[in-house]
């Protein structure tokens, strides 16, 4: 039922004006409520007719009257930031229901009051609106550019959005970094930012040397979660990043302040009217439950916009690749060439060095694996030319997506994956030369058409080409959507490895099947995950779309003094706690082999939901959920903790009244240690339960559980 009621009185809104040549002075707040009347906006000019705003959420302050507005680039520029007035308020309220193509739920509530504030700088003869959306769990807010005479084209210099807090909070944050997102979270106090950015932040100065990747002065990457005194949890995001660079946060001793990643020449965006920022999202709850049950991310998108969707589906997959980042193979094929020139060096004479993954025979015997375990896809790394000096050589002619190399017969194995009836799944490293991807990207496309090849999983490493361009900029952001607005032509689904971290965009493009944009699992074969790593996920990255966290890894010896950072009943857990719909089972085939039972776990497990319930959330300490699988009478469950133990008492009676299911418990064994080979013991056991049941579950420190509700 969709209903938008325009000129609805909501509760409590208030507008008090006054004439102000031909516009008027908005000298009383106003403000909006959401439909239950718990969370509440106040808008106001100050005495420069600067714009600001207020929330609350149950009377309680959730951000302190905070300054809006922007500072624009050019010579005696006045940006659209002060005297302004209020030229007119419209409201109206929103309730409905819709079916996202795949997710959490099979439905979503959007049931929102809208207050929308229209502005003229007298001065500039400029119009500049505000609009709010006010949901029970949180608050949206964006500028908007009306198609106007005085502003047409016109560059940001910043953002200036503030967004003051109450208290000191205590932060779960990764330092704002514009050509990285794979850090562990830090836990701190809001004060103890600046000294611990020094320490954390810029991992990446480090590692590529280019100052522009980082601020100078201490910020923190959206999503973060914070958690005041009083216990209220508070998260602050964007909803829809399009056509404009992603927001961070800059500490200012009162809160945050909005920071814009640059562009190659430290532009923060360039619009033209009328054009909309993103949302700008601070969702609210009294429990941390309430914040992984949030869909205001997604409700602040467009609807979808590809018509017929029949063609993508969820999928689990398996693939060449944990063997290649903890080195047991390699993406390259030779080591006879220092440098490759595609077109011009030949592979035909080339003498492989024999450690090359992707061959033929391997990945045939990936795809067997895949279709007698339930996998959908097979992903194979490393099957085109061009990774002998792919890394951080800033070259743009880096790959062409088409060319297999010499011991990777394509036909024969499309044909083979075809017969078994599994995917290949296509692999577009980019190493981040954009403009070379672009140039290639329709006849990559058409390739994977032509060889049955419906997904791809494109990357980003190092620094961006053409040269100075940041990952996180205007720019970068319009191509990773122009890539997926392609693929959708194609009828391809796309997830893209340190590509910017979603804002809930794959309402609109539910061809955008996830995004890597965190630290993943890549970095256990560095053996520097924290334990409580996964347990933070979903209250920041995941809060704008799913993730490619890559699970499942079982041997927990990851190389040398390297050890996995969860217990192997902790990997299944992740199937349900972080929520993908193409989730990959990480691991080598042998070494899968010995533990077929645990597998099992994988093979039965959805990853699409009718339904989710978020049993505990404590962002660091543990999150446990339970989901109901999509068309189906089958609930799932798991709960991962941190580095301590937890004990959970689930009561079952989300289970459906009258029906009785078999659950199959998969737990770490009582004798199971972190970081020692005990941590991938585990014990299977089975139950007949109802909805009056309560088990008893234990994880052990690193670990969780994991349990399949068969219905019978
Ligand atoms: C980094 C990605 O996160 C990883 O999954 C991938 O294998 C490598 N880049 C190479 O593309
Ligand atoms: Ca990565």
């Amino acid at each position: 039922m969709k209903t938008r009621k325009c000129g609805i009185v909501l509760v409590g809104v208030f507008v008090a004006t006054f004439a102000y040549c031909g516009a008027s002075v908005a000298r009383e707040p106003i403000q909006a409520a959401s439909p239950n009347g718990v969370c509440k906006v106040t808008f106001s000019l100050d005495d420069q007719g600067r714009p600001t705003y207020a929330f609350d959420f149950k009377d309680k302050c959730v951000i302190e009257r905070s300054r809006m507005g922007f500072d624009l680039k050019g010579r005696g520029e006045k940006g659209l930031k002060d005297g302004f007035a209020v030229a007119g308020t419209d409201t109206s309220s929103f309730n409905e229901t819709w079916k996202p193509v795949w997710g959490e739920e099979s439905e979503i509530r959007d049931r929102h009051n809208e207050l929308l504030v229209k502005l003229e700088q007298k001065e500039t003869g400029r119009f500049m609106n505000i609009r709010f959306r006010v949901f029970d769990d949180g608050l949206g807010f964006r500028y908007e550019f009306p198609q106007q005479r005085k502003l047409g084209c016109f560059t940001i210099a910043e953002e200036r959005t503030d967004f003051r807090l109450p208290c000191d909070a205590t932060a779960w944050w990764i330092p704002e970094d514009y050509y990285t997102q794979e850090y562990n979270y830090i836990k701190s106090r809001l004060s103890e930012i600046p000294e611990l950015f020094k320490k954390h932040g810029a991992m990446n100065y480090r590692k590529v040397g280019d100052k522009r990747n980082f601020p100078k002065e201490p910020g923190v990457q959206t999503a973060v979660q914070l958690k005041y005194g009083g216990g209220l949890y508070v998260n602050i995001h964007e909803a829809s990043c399009i056509d404009y660079s992603t927001m961070h946060l800059r500490l200012d001793g009162q809160g945050f302040q909005s920071r814009l990643t640059p562009d190659a020449i430290n532009d923060k965006g360039r619009l033209v009217t009328p054009c909309t920022s993103p949302w700008r999202t601070v969702i609210v709850g009294e429990k941390g439950a309430d914040i992984l049950a949030s869909r205001i991310t997604l409700n602040l998108n467009e609807p979808c916009k590809i018509a017929d969707t029949s063609w993508i589906k969820p999928m689990k997959y398996v693939g060449v690749w944990w063997e290649i980042i903890t080195g047991r193979s390699a993406m390259s094929y030779t080591s006879d060439f220092s440098a490759v020139k595609l077109g011009v060096t030949d592979y035909s004479k080339a003498k492989p060095h024999g450690r090359h993954g992707a061959t033929t025979e391997h990945v045939m015997k990936y795809i067997d694996f895949a279709a007698a375990h339930k996998m959908g896809g097979v992903l194979v790394e490393g099957w085109n030319i061009g990774w002998e000096d792919w890394f951080c050589k800033k070259k743009d002619y880096v790959f062409d997506f088409v060319t297999p190399y010499p011991d990777f017969d394509l036909p024969k194995l499309r044909d083979y994956a075809k017969s078994k009836g599994v995917e290949l799944v296509m692999n577009h490293e980019t190493a981040g030369s954009t403009r070379n991807y672009e140039r290639h990207l329709e006849k990559a496309y058409q390739f994977m058409v032509d060889n049955n090849y419906h997904r791809v999983k494109a990357g980003y490493v190092g620094e961006i080409q053409p040269v100075g361009e940041l990952h996180y900029s205007q720019p970068m952001n319009n191509h990773y959507l122009y890539c997926i607005t392609k693929a959708a032509d194609y009828k391809i689904m796309v997830y893209a490895h340190e590509a910017t971290r979603p804002t809930g965009i794959c309402r609109t493009w539910p061809n955008w099947i996830g995004n890597e944009s965190a630290r993943g699992t890549e970095y256990e074969s560095f053996g520097v995950n924290n334990p409580s790593h996964t347990t933070i996920l979903p209250f920041t990255r995941l809060v704008g779309g799913p993730m490619d966290y890559t699970p499942g890894i079982f041997e927990p010896h990851v190389k040398g003094e390297k050890w996995l950072s969860t217990t192997l009943a902790g990997q299944l857990a992740l199937y349900v706690t972080l929520y993908s719909p193409m989730p990959m089972a990480a691991d080598l085939v042998e070494n899968y082999e010995p533990h077929l039972d645990a597998f099992k776990f994988i093979e039965d497990v959805a990853c699409d939901w009718d339904k989710s319930i978020y049993v505990e959330a404590e962002p660091g300490e543990v999150v446990t959920v339970v989901r109901k699988a999509k068309g189906s009478n089958d609930w799932f469950a798991g709960s991962k903790t941190n580095e301590g133990p937890h004990e959970t008492k689930l009561a079952c009676d989300f289970l459906d009244a009258g029906r009785t299911y078999q659950a199959d418990i998969y737990a770490d064994a009582p004798d199971a240690v972190l970081r020692t080979p005990t941590s991938a013991n585990y014990v299977i056991t089975h139950q007949t339960v109802t909805k009056d049941s309560v088990l008893n579950l234990r994880s052990a420190p690193g670990g969780g559980w994991a349990i399949a509700f068969k219905a019978k």
